[in-house]
């Protein structure tokens, strides 16, 4: 008994000791495991295999930059009747585009209506992501002056639609293989007097519906080719474009645009002349990132930006594209959804000339009227807004602004 008693002390006093180590053995420890833990997380849930994408100091708004709120004065037609005219066009006085609900559009800007021209996927249910491929969601299209339109539904292929007789012919789908590759999320087109239709697709995983990813993931896998209507062969023109969007022929179709919108640049495919069959930069840079480009008439081009690049004294979106993990991680924790909200909420559309230069801007510096620009056309005095997003068509008078 009476050797037992001194014992007791001797166990209590080493048990503080105990806890002590195993304290800073949890401390050093948990950090650990926490770090291993959301790697392990990130890896096996993202559904990105993102690369860090660098582009550099965005943009200072000044010069043609100076942000104006031109925007804030547009009208906004066929309000909640619609939703995302991506690539609105005028055809005989008549503005035409595809919607988010996969419906191709005639606006009868006399009467007010909305009239379905063209379905080129199902009809019932349409609107929600999960239907999205099977909708179909037209994105880019031409009109020939005889009524003759090509059309690219990204997720169903380039049709040819005659608007007069209605008669319709599919020429190619998505999942067409041209040099190793197939044409997920088929975008943009325009096509020369010589029947070379040029177009691009903006990735091989990705469809529309998913585009956030191909941003995120930055694995330069879009092209631009061409395709000829008689010899039916497809040419590759430019590859490893990362988000290749709006395309666009020169007035004389010497060349060939193409936006490439992760890189905030635009590519000239040289047609022909001294640089034939070869690609240079037209623009770089650019204050947001390009999608549909469309001639304006007195020369130059018309680009809608889908998100605007402020230079400020952090970019959080542009901090977080040079960051594969964090691109990597953020894609495992938040919903696809969630990436559009976080962009700033500003309206761009620019105006750009033959040698590439940044003449005019509009803006609406907070989105409140006009925002996620895809296209702008002109028809006279007035500028219309497609946008991928946006319930509604933008619509504004440029006659008395001094532009
Ligand atoms: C294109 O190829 C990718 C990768 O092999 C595949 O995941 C995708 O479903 C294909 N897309 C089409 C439209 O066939």
């Amino acid at each position: 008994m009476g050797k037992k008693s001194p014992k007791k002390p001797a166990t209590v006093a080493k048990k503080p000791r105990n806890e002590k180590s195993s304290k800073l053995f949890f401390l050093a420890v948990t950090p650990i495991v926490v770090v291993i833990g959301i790697y392990i997380f990130t890896v096996l849930k993202s559904p990105i295999n993102p690369k860090s994408s660098e582009l550099g100091l965005a943009p200072v708004f000044e010069g043609a930059l100076e942000p104006n709120n031109h925007l804030q004065a547009a009208e906004r037609l066929f309000e909640n009747e619609i939703l995302g005219p991506e690539a609105p066009m005028v055809y005989k006085g008549n503005v035409y585009a595809g919607l988010h609900d996969g419906r191709f559009v005639k606006f009868d800007l006399k009467n007010n209506k909305v009239e379905t021209l063209l379905r080129l996927g199902q009809s019932e249910n349409c609107g929600s992501y999960e239907n999205e491929p099977k909708c179909g969601r037209p994105l880019g299209f031409r009109i020939l002056p005889d009524g003759t339109m090509y059309i690219i539904d990204t997720y169903l292929g380039l049709f040819k639609f005659n608007l007069n007789t209605h008669e319709k012919t599919k020429l190619f789908g998505p999942d067409l293989v041209v040099e190793g590759t197939n044409m997920t999320l088929l975008n943009d087109l325009d096509i020369d007097d010589e029947g070379n239709i040029y177009f691009s697709h903006s990735s091989v995983r990705w469809e529309r519906r998913n585009f956030v990813y191909v941003v995120l993931e930055s694995a330069s896998d879009g092209r631009l080719l061409s395709y000829n209507l008689h010899t039916k062969k497809f040419r590759v023109l430019i590859d490893s474009l990362d988000f290749a969007n709006g395309v666009q022929l020169s007035p004389n179709q010497d060349y060939v645009l193409v936006a490439e919108l992760t890189r905030a640049r635009i590519w000239k495919y040289h047609i022909k002349g001294p640089l034939a069959g070869e690609k240079t930069i037209f623009a770089d840079n650019l204050p947001g990132l390009p999608d549909n480009i469309r001639p304006s008439k007195n020369g130059g081009y018309w680009i809608g930006l889908g998100a605007a690049r402020k230079r400020t004294a952090f970019n959080i979106i542009e901090w977080m594209m040079t960051k594969a993990f964090v691109k990597k991680f953020l894609a495992a924790v938040l919903s696809i959804d969630t990436f559009p909200k976080l962009a700033p909420k500003y309206g761009l559309a620019i105006h750009i000339d033959e040698k590439g230069r940044i003449d005019k801007t509009l803006h609406d510096t907070t989105g409140r009227v006009i925002a996620k620009v895809s296209q702008v056309i002109e028809d006279g005095d007035n500028l219309y807004f497609g946008s991928y997003g946006s319930p509604y068509l933008g619509r504004l008078n440029v006659k008395n602004l001094k532009l």
